[in-house]
This record gives C-alpha cells, sequence and structure tokens, in this order.
C-alpha cells in the first residue's frame, strides 16, 4: 500500500519495528454495566456479555496472531470492571505497582490483580496513594507519562517516580469522556531515538500547561480529530509496529498508515458501554 505524508518537506516515514509483548487480559465472563463510574456508563442499557466475550476473543486471538504472549486473569463474579486489565497495575523490570482504585465499585480488585502479580513471579509494590495503573501510567523511553484529574492522585505520581526512579511528567486531563490517560494518549513506539511520531494524542483532553509540555516533548505526535478521540479511538495498542486500533477510529487509522505504521481494526462496541477500548483491556508486563 502507497502512502503519502500530509507534512509536506518531510521525507517518508520511518521504517518501523514490531517487538514482541507479554500482556495480561481478563475474559469478560461477568461483563455489565451495573453502576455509573464514568459518563460512558449506563446501567439503563442492556448489555450482551456473549457479545463481550465474542469481541474480546478477537482482539486475545489479534494479539496471539502478532506473536504476543498473552496470560489470562479469571474474572471475579460481581467485578464487571475487571476486564478492565490495563487498570489493574503498573509493570517495569518484573515490578508491580499496585492500583488503589477510586471508586468502591472498583477497589476489590486492586487485591486481586496484586495477587495475580505475586503468584506469578513479579514483585509487589503495595500502593500507598490512588492510582489506577496503566489507565493512567503509560511509559514513553525512559519517562512515565502519568494522567490526573480524575482517577489517579498526583501523590501516586510521585511514589511512582520512588518506585521506578524514573521521570514522571504530570498530564492533567480536564474532559470527563476521557477520564484516563490511556483513552487520550496512545504510545506508538518504545522511543529508539526517533522521536516522529511516537505518539499519538487529542490535545482537546488536557489542560493547557499539559498540552505545551506534549508539544515541547513530542513536536512531531499525531494529533487525532475530535471524532476519532470521542469513540476512545486512541485507547489502542501498538508494538512498534502494528497498531490495534477501534475499527471506527477511520481518521487515525490513516495518520498511522502515513507514519509508517499498519493500523488493525477491532470491533469492541460492547466494551465500549463499560468506558473502556483495546488499550483498556489490555496490560503490558514487562
Ligand atoms: N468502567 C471502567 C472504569 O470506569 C472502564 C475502565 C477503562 N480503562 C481504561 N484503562 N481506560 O473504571
Amino acid at each position: 500500500m502507497t502512502s503519502t505524508l500530509e507534512n509536506s518537506g518531510q521525507t517518508a516515514a520511518p521504517a518501523r519495528v514490531a517487538t514482541k509483548r507479554h500482556y495480561l487480559m481478563c475474559r469478560p465472563d461477568h461483563f455489565t454495566v451495573a453502576y455509573r463510574i464514568n459518563p460512558w456508563m449506563d446501567p439503563a442499557i442492556p448489555t450482551d456479555t456473549s457479545l463481550a466475550v465474542t469481541q474480546w476473543n478477537t482482539l486475545y486471538e489479534t494479539y496471539l496472531s502478532l506473536g504476543h504472549t498473552v496470560e489470562l486473569i479469571d474474572q471475579i463474579p460481581g467485578l464487571p470492571d475487571m476486564v478492565y486489565t490495563a487498570n489493574g497495575g503498573f509493570i517495569i523490570d518484573n515490578v508491580a505497582y499496585g492500583a488503589l482504585f477510586t471508586h468502591p465499585e472498583r477497589q476489590p480488585e486492586g487485591p486481586a490483580f496484586m495477587e495475580w502479580f505475586r503468584e506469578h513471579g513479579y514483585e509487589v509494590a503495595e500502593p500507598q496513594n490512588t492510582n489506577e495503573g496503566e489507565g493512567d501510567f503509560l511509559l514513553v523511553g525512559d519517562v512515565i507519562l502519568a494522567g490526573t484529574g480524575f482517577r489517579s492522585a498526583s501523590n501516586s505520581h510521585e511514589e511512582l517516580g520512588e518506585i521506578y526512579g524514573r521521570e514522571v511528567v504530570t498530564l492533567t486531563l480536564v474532559d470527563p469522556r476521557f477520564y484516563h490517560l490511556d483513552t487520550a494518549i496512545s504510545v506508538l513506539d518504545p522511543l529508539t531515538g526517533d522521536t516522529s511520531a511516537n505518539i499519538a494524542y487529542l490535545p482537546s483532553a488536557f489542560d493547557t500547561a499539559s498540552r505545551l509540555e506534549l508539544e515541547r516533548r513530542f513536536p512531531d505526535a499525531i494529533e487525532v480529530s475530535e471524532e476519532d478521540g470521542a469513540i476512545l479511538g486512541l485507547n489502542s495498542i501498538s508494538d512498534g509496529y502494528n497498531v490495534v486500533i477501534a475499527n471506527r477510529a477511520v481518521g487515525f487509522e490513516k495518520q498511522l498508515r502515513e507514519r509508517g505504521y499498519n493500523p488493525i481494526k477491532v470491533d469492541l462496541s460492547e466494551l465500549l458501554l463499560g468506558g473502556g477500548g483495546v488499550k483498556c483491556c489490555t496490560l503490558e508486563l514487562r
């Protein structure tokens, strides 16, 4: 497939390199929307658990076909949001910083994920401050981008910096539809010196200071449209080349192709009823 660059004056899109990943997922055997803790959720709208499982399975099979390793945690009945494993913790170099959820409905998930991490050989850092794991913390190169405003408290960012000894960049979310950082930023590349389009983001989801910070750090980032943002199109998973995205994110798909990535579309419409997409259903084990 041929591609053209919108930015004239630039040379061809750089060659992207896929690397094998290790993920934790949770089959949504008990998926439903029983409460409302984000604007996407409406308990009055019926959910179809078997459709959620079918759609989730497509995502799972997609990762396997790309050569990634996927671990599974069993969903606990009564914890319908457990399918969004990205919120279960944050892991670098085998150290898992546990989640301490904002809303009581999800709080029992924290210990359940920490137990899984321990059983699977990860060193667990018990959280002292409210945080929702990789939903709000994104590793880009050596730096951790950390969201606050709706869920994770800013003192969790300090805790994160102490645990991992890395720079943590606080970004403030301002639009309730984009309540986790992974709904407003997608990390596309592990940052290997080439800074072009390492991330994609929706500028309007952030306060002014955070927007300026993102512009400064990522001058060539993809800025997605409001339309693509509004269907959680940024909630995607990249292995450096293949980017698994929502099937309705057509503008984002085009932008990714122009930058040398290979977008792969999946339909997770049922899981969107809970306010989550591709990324939310995926926790990276590093
Ligand atoms: N219903 C869940 C919540 O509001 C959705 C979580 C989505 N996860 C994510 N990583 N953005 O907590």
